[in-house]
């Protein structure tokens, strides 16, 4: 047997690779010294292989942390803004917050805002735009490489269409983004990841879209953007860039749509954009608090689900009111109800987790709680002491009022809510 770093007796709960939930009463994870799980079972099964120090939390339940695909650092400080719809809130309240990244003491501040609410809200991995500026994005990955998480975070492409304090030529964009890959693309053995991110079609030039494809192909990184999040936005699109048949199109033609493409909202995507989105293998952020709060549409889950694309969850913040995937799960619940067609506790519970990590291209390292995989962990308390499976998941997905997170961890270190402990 590994030495063990980290023993952990709780109840558990996990998605499995293999398909379905994992639940264990009266479980135990044993994390080895490089941080990965050597061990995802009973307490019983447990104790017979270890039988040192071990953190109990229970009634606590351990699972996988939250893979939270989509949202924005530098909105942090706006969350509840309410100026939208879409285009609107931009301009009034995303564009001149986002502009103030450009200080680096501001950047620097909000980088500790906006990791501290993550791991409160028990996030381990998270898809992330930074703003336009180089500074607040190479503050951004230098904050989270200090803190522990994970992440996927790039620098948010505009060369067009918004404020001249946001807009960053091509020449620039690409020298900084190359300059943030060299530095810190596969940083701590993959921990941190450089992403490919314009911000959507409107704020792109087709030269920059092509730019921003070619850098992905070169370096095999994610791509993340916004497509077909309003109806208003879809026909500027159109109107802006006349060459494509369609919003997703403008993508493509850019060679932006791969395997490692996510894309965030999809909600008002027709039948060929779907078929499109499966044929490239592009994965969906599906983000239903946020398209709730700028009145943006309903996502129907039954298209991506029907062509087997795979949909993570993300907050959006700041579009989306929290940080927590907790909501976003239940919004999530709420949109596909409001469409009549019904998903349960458990699949949101795996959205949030094992196919978040899917989406980010990360699902061989964490998104659930498997032997060999990293030790990425949050320990929630539970309100109720019921043994019921349903119940439990009725509780994390629904029930989710006043509780903090008891441990966040990465790769078997402590993170949240004591940085310092181990
Ligand atoms: N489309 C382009 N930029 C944004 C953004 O910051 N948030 C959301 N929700 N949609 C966008
Ligand atoms: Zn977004």
């Amino acid at each position: 047997m590994a030495i063990v770093r980290l023993a952990l007796r709780g109840r558990l709960l996990t998605s499995t690779a293999t398909g379905g939930l994992c639940h264990h009463r009266d479980g135990a994870v044993l994390v080895d010294e490089a941080g990965r799980l050597s061990f995802v079972g009973s307490w019983r099964a447990a104790r017979r292989r270890y039988g040192g120090l071990v953190r109990d939390v229970r009634p606590s339940v351990i699972i996988p942390g939250f893979v939270d695909t989509h949202l924005h650092y530098p909105q942090t400080r706006i969350i509840g803004h309410a100026t939208g719809p879409l285009l609107d809130w931009l301009t009034n309240s995303v564009f001149p917050e986002e502009a103030r990244f450009r200080r680096r003491a501001h950047a620097e501040a909000v980088a500790q805002e906006f990791i501290d609410r993550m791991l409160s809200a028990g996030t381990t991995t998270a898809g992330i735009f930074s703003s336009s500026s180089p500074v607040a994005t190479e503050v951004l990955f230098s904050s989270l490489a200090q803190r522990g998480m994970r992440a996927v975070a790039g620098l948010t492409l505009m060369d067009m269409r918004c404020p001249k304090a946001l807009r960053v030529g091509r020449e620039t964009a690409m020298r900084a983004s190359r300059k943030l890959i060299k530095r810190w693309h596969e940083h701590d053995g993959g921990r941190l990841r450089f992403a490919v991110t314009p911000r959507f079609a409107l704020s792109c030039s087709r030269a920059m879209l092509r730019e921003a494809g070619r850098l992905a192909r070169d370096h095999e990184l994610v791509v993340q953007t916004h497509v077909g999040e309003t109806l208003t936005e879809g026909k500027e699109t159109l109107r802006v860039h006349r060459y494509a048949d369609s919003y997703v199109d403008v993508y493509h033609r850019a060679g932006l749509l791969g395997e490692r493409t996510v894309l965030a909202h999809c909600i008002h995507l027709g039948r060929d954009d779907w078929n499109r989105v499966r044929d490239t293998g592009a994965k969906v952020a599906h983000c239903p608090d946020s398209n709730f709060f700028l009145g943006s549409g309903r996502m129907r889950l039954r298209q991506p689900q029907r062509r087997s694309v795979a949909v993570g969850l993300g907050s959006d913040v700041a579009a989306g009111r929290s940080f927590s995937m907790r909501r976003a799960m239940a919004s999530a619940y709420d949109n596909a109800m409001c469409l009549g067609t019904p998903v349960t506790a458990a699949a949101l519970f795996e959205m949030a987790t094992l196919r978040g990590a899917e989406v980010l291209g990360c699902a061989d390292v964490t998104g659930s709680l498997e032997v060999g995989k990293d030790a990425d962990m949050a320990v929630l308390p539970l309100r109720g002491t019921t043994a019921d499976l349903d119940q439990l998941l009725a509780e994390l997905v629904f029930d989710s009022d006043d509780v903090a997170v008891q441990g966040v961890y990465v790769r078997g270190k402590r993170l949240a809510p004591q940085a310092s402990k181990s």
